[in-house]
């Protein structure tokens, strides 16, 4: 007898209006719908702490591998997010040590005198958007400095991510989708260029960088090929830009609309690394992942069958009052706060020390400037779904 539950509707909207608050419809999910399927795109959505970290952690059931489904630009699966494990954990090992805290701390005051040069120039302005000025630029040139690329490099580096990431905007008609396609295999065809005239570059000039050390690695007694640098150099634009960007916009926004909070942090700099952790708890950016079921699986009572696509939801595992006690207060001195805003098992974010480095750096040079500000207008902000992100953060300070 078939004793397995049907699997209702989900009632989260991938819109603008549920992105700037998804906190409520998270709720409703995880006490009435654990698993639901999405109305258009008929993919499934698993929404429990206890589910999402069973399916992280089971590779071999919920694949990651489904790069035809996700093309971004690209010719080939991006590495290592694109690729299950065994073959995921050999390129981890050449990676894990590169982005280790040791070595993002080596990197921190250049960092650091990056943020305070974006800053200092904007504070007697009393007033900037944000996201422009400062959750934008930062994370580039963050990364311009790891890979050893220059400084001049920035409105290049923006310019083609945001071909990938926001083809729309430099569309005749945005609705479109021969020519969206056509904006970001162009902006792709241009970074695997730009990738390529690096590898060489760093082949002619050997220099103790990551490019350097992608060059050097070997994975089982084997270099990596070109091809494999470029799908991993490809991931890091994709993977470590816009989502510091995101995380630095809903942080502030969320400061910006909570002076309590923000008052907490001005007076106490020293509670800002629990405050990121909470805050990326609370406002989850990277709202969920998705994965290509392998084989016929039971979650929460409802049978999945292989060849479904998923999505993990980590907004709404990181508000599981099972998981956190009162997951709607945001606490920043919680106890216990096990939040996946960076994943978990094999594909959990490779980037995450530096990304707490960028988001410290930040958040500390910000604060230490700029003590009190307020959004600028009444205008209530835009966020995008999928990665929650605003087009623009209007602040103001007197
Ligand atoms: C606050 C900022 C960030 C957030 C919220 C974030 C979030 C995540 C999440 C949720 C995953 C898991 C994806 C999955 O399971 O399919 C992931 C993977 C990854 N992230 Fe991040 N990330 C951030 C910053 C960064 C940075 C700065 C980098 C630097 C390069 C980076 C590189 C990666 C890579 C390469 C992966 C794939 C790892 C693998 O598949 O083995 N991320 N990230």
């Amino acid at each position: 007898m078939d004793d397995s539950i049907e699997i209702p509707e989900s009632p989260l909207f991938m819109d603008p209006e549920t992105s700037r608050c998804p906190q409520a419809t998270y709720g409703e999910m995880l006490a009435r719908c654990p698993v639901s399927r999405m109305p258009i795109t008929k993919g499934l959505i698993i929404a429990g702490y206890e589910d999402v970290m069973y399916c992280l952690r089971h590779p071999e059931i919920f694949s990651s591998e489904m790069s035809e489904q996700m093309a971004l630009g690209t010719q080939r699966p991006m590495i290592p997010q694109q690729i299950d494990p065994p073959n995921q954990t050999r390129y981890r090992k050449i990676l894990d040590p590169q982005f280790s805290r040791k070595k993002m701390a080596l990197i921190e005051p250049a960092i650091r005198k990056s943020a305070i040069q974006m800053i200092e120039p904007l504070l007697d302005q009393g007033a900037c958007d944000f996201n422009q000025d400062f959750a934008v630029p930062l994370p580039c040139e963050s990364f311009l400095h790891l890979m050893g690329l220059p400084a001049g490099d920035l409105d290049l580096l923006i310019h083609l991510k945001d071909g990938i990431i926001r083809p729309q905007s430099r569309a005749q008609n945005a609705m479109d989708g021969e020519e969206i396609n056509r904006i970001r295999k162009s902006a792709g065809d241009d970074i695997y260029l730009y990738f390529e005239d690096l590898i060489k570059e760093r082949e002619a000039a050997p220099r103790d960088d990551l490019m350097g050390h992608l060059l050097r690695a070997e994975v089982d007694g084997e270099r990596l090929s070109h091809n494999e640098i470029l799908d991993i150099a490809f991931l890091f634009i994709l993977a470590g830009l816009d989502t510091v960007t995101a995380t630095l916009n809903c942080s502030v926004a969320y400061l910006a609309s909570n002076p309590g909070q923000q008052e907490k942090l001005t007076q106490n700099p020293a509670l800002i690394e629990k405050a990121i952790e909470e805050m990326m708890r609370w406002e989850t950016p990277v709202t969920g992942v998705p994965r290509l079921v392998k084989q016929d699986v039971k979650i929460s009572g409802h049978e999945i069958k292989a060849g479904e696509m998923v999505l993990l939801l980590l907004g709404s595992a990181n508000v599981d009052p099972h998981e956190f006690d009162q997951p709607e207060l945001v606490d920043f001195e919680r106890a216990r706060n096990r939040h996946i805003a960076f994943g978990s098992g094999p594909h959990r974010c490779l980037g995450s020390h530096l990304a707490r480095m960028e988001l410290k750096v930040a958040l500390e040079e910000w604060h230490k400037r700029i003590p009190s500000y307020r959004l600028a207008n009444d205008t209530p902000l835009i966020f995008s779904a999928g990665i929650r992100d605003v087009e623009a953060l209007p602040l103001a300070w007197s």
